[in-house]
């Protein structure tokens, strides 16, 4: 006989870890490592310069994701960062909350 509890409970891990991992993925995906690497900076800076720099920021959540949308450049160079038309606004605050984790 299945213990219907040890299903719900390795189930609810399951869909846990999932979302854990949906970030680093969606970042795969949205290929967005063709210009950014967590520890280094490439075309853009690192996820771990941005991270530090927005530390203190409460607003960089929502000003980020705008800009992960919409691209943008100065705050880091010349070099701008082009606009992610595949990019929903729930992608970009999982994207943006994922990056501002990696310090
Ligand atoms: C073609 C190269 C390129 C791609 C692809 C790219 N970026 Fe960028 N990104 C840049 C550059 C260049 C900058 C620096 C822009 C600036 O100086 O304001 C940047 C800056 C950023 C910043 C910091 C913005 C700021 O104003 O401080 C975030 C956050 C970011 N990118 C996230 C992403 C995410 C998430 C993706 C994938 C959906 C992505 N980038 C894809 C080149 C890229």
């Amino acid at each position: 006989m299945v213990d219907l509890r040890i299903v719900a409970a390795g189930f609810a891990v399951a869909l846990f870890s999932q979302a854990a991992l949906a970030s680093p993925e969606l970042v795969r995906s949205k290929n967005c490592v063709a210009c950014h690497h967590v520890e280094r900076k490439m075309a853009g800076p690192s996820y771990k310069m941005i991270a530090e720099r927005y530390a203190q920021d409460e607003a960089a959540a929502k000003v980020l994701s705008e800009k992960v949308m919409k691209g943008g450049a100065g705050n880091w160079g010349q070099m701008p960062m082009p606009p992610q038309p595949t990019v929903s606004q729930d992608e970009a605050e999982a994207l943006v909350k994922w990056i501002l984790s990696q310090r």
